[in-house]
């Protein structure tokens, strides 16, 4: 069914009706759409646009279509123009000119506007509880992995000595950032466009307000154009979750490179990784790798929004139609993701041995060895290259600095003692790293706490 009978006199060609179509990708709105139009409904009838009997017909009505869609009683016809045609035409065929009175003092343009807001406000709820379980995990295995000593890294070189639990938290920190921002884009998502109509409001009097509250938004649009014009929070929340993508791409890389053989730092379970097909030796972290190459798709979800508005002039164009494929992708890719991540680290291991075998062999105390030059009075400059030059000899020698004895030490310079070997002890490295947001056990434990209230 057309609604746009009365111009034209023919029927849409069907391939042209296939391109021109939106209803493969927006019948997923039809809870949306009816509880919209319920709203609509409500706000003409006490304004006296419609009679009460009328709106009882448009009520009931579609609450049964909601009801049959649901249970699978009604099937939404693929040859719909849109979702907002198939309820409409469905209603009137079911109760005629009450149905026909709905779209009074309302567009499609403010329609769809409304819809796809009230759906990402769902959405955002989504993946907002699934990052506060994310993080609830990170939390765990954080408290879990307080004191395993681990190197961290710059350029992928080992740097200093951390902790794993201190590593874990640092992504805790990024996801809270993640809901932030969704929050936020949802607070600013959160204002009616229905009732601007096509694009300049109504000459009816409509009260915008009343749909706006009724429907829970925290107030209506004040603009009509912009009402139906902008899909600046589709490209926001896009946005944010490209972002939120790029941390999950980085801990993934990281989850990758911690598996291998070369680091073994962590072990999945069984029941999240998977095999070869001709190597047996083969346990591959795919969930991790599809992640990483899944952030792709909502970067380009991104851009498609992008470059979509970009050149449009107000107020609606047909361009339109076609952000919701980006931001619904972007939605599914992220909560796919989320759903196979979450528990994928839940049952994961850490094997600390490995990670402070790592941590002693790599001159990762290098820096506490010069401050420790630094306590006996040496300039930072001065004990920095003195530090460089026992790494030399120690790489020369094919020892460490524990290993390295006293003597080399006070050849280099005469302020050594033993004491060094306590200053260059990886635990006390580590412990000692109490600054603010530094790694040291007791902080880590201290902001897991934290971070569990913030979370909650
Ligand atoms: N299917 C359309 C969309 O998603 C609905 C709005 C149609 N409005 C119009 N003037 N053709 O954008």
């Amino acid at each position: 069914m057309q609604l746009w009978k009365g111009r034209f006199s023919k029927e849409i060609d069907p391939k042209t009706n296939d391109f021109n179509s939106s209803i493969k990708f927006d019948s997923r709105m039809y809870k949306e759409d009816i509880d919209g139009s319920i709203a609509h409904a409500t706000m003409l009838c006490a304004q006296g646009i419609i009679s009460g009997e009328d709106l009882a017909l448009i009520v009931d009505g579609l609450k049964a279509i909601k009801a049959e869609i649901e249970s699978g009683d009604l099937l939404i016809d693929p040859n719909a123009e849109d979702i907002h045609t198939f309820v409409e035409g469905e209603l009137t065929s079911r109760i005629g000119s009450a149905g026909k009175r709905l779209h009074t003092a309302r567009s499609r343009n403010d329609q769809v506007a409304l819809d796809i807001r009230l759906f990402l406000r769902h959405e955002c709820d989504d993946v907002y509880n699934q990052l506060t379980e994310l993080v609830d995990v990170l939390c765990k295995k954080a408290e879990l992995y307080a004191y395993a000593v681990m190197p961290g890294y710059t350029h992928l070189q080992r740097a200093q000595p951390i902790t794993f639990g201190h590593h874990l938290l640092a992504y805790a920190e990024m996801l809270m950032r993640d809901k932030e921002r969704l929050l936020d884009a949802k607070k600013r998502m959160n204002y009616c466009p229905l009732g601007s109509c096509a694009l300049a409001g109504t000459t009816y009097n409509t009260d915008r307000e009343m749909t706006a509250k009724d429907l829970g938004f925290s107030g209506a649009m004040q603009n009509s154009l912009d009402g139906v014009s902008d899909r600046d929070f589709c490209m926001e929340l896009a946005s944010a979750l490209s972002i939120l993508m790029v941390h999950l791409s980085r801990f993934s890389e990281e989850i990758v490179l911690w598996c291998s053989w070369e680091f073994k730092f962590i072990e999945l379970d069984d029941a999240f990784s998977t095999g070869s097909s001709i190597m047996p030796q083969k346990k591959n972290p795919d969930i991790t790798e599809l992640i990483r190459g899944k952030s792709g798709r909502v970067f380009g979800d991104l851009t498609t929004l992008l470059t979509m508005m970009k050149g449009l002039p107000l107020a609606y164009n047909k361009d339109m139609q076609e952000d919701k494929e980006a931001i619904f992708d972007a939605f599914d890719t992220v909560k796919m993701c989320l759903t196979a991540f979450i528990p994928m680290l839940d049952t994961m291991t850490a094997l600390p041995e490995n990670m402070r075998k790592a941590a002693a062999g790599g001159f990762i105390n290098a820096t506490d060895c010069a401050d420790y030059l630094v306590g006996k009075g040496l300039p930072f400059r001065d004990a920095y290259k003195a530090t460089g030059e026992l790494v030399a000899l120690c790489i020369n020698k094919g020892l460490t600095l524990e290993t390295l004895p006293l003597e080399e030490y006070k050849a280099v310079c005469s302020l050594f003692d033993d004491g060094v070997f306590e200053a260059i002890n990886l635990d006390k490295c580590v412990n000692d790293r109490t600054s603010l947001g530094g790694p040291a056990p007791e902080n880590v434990l201290a902001q897991v706490k934290k971070m569990k209230q913030r979370n909650s």
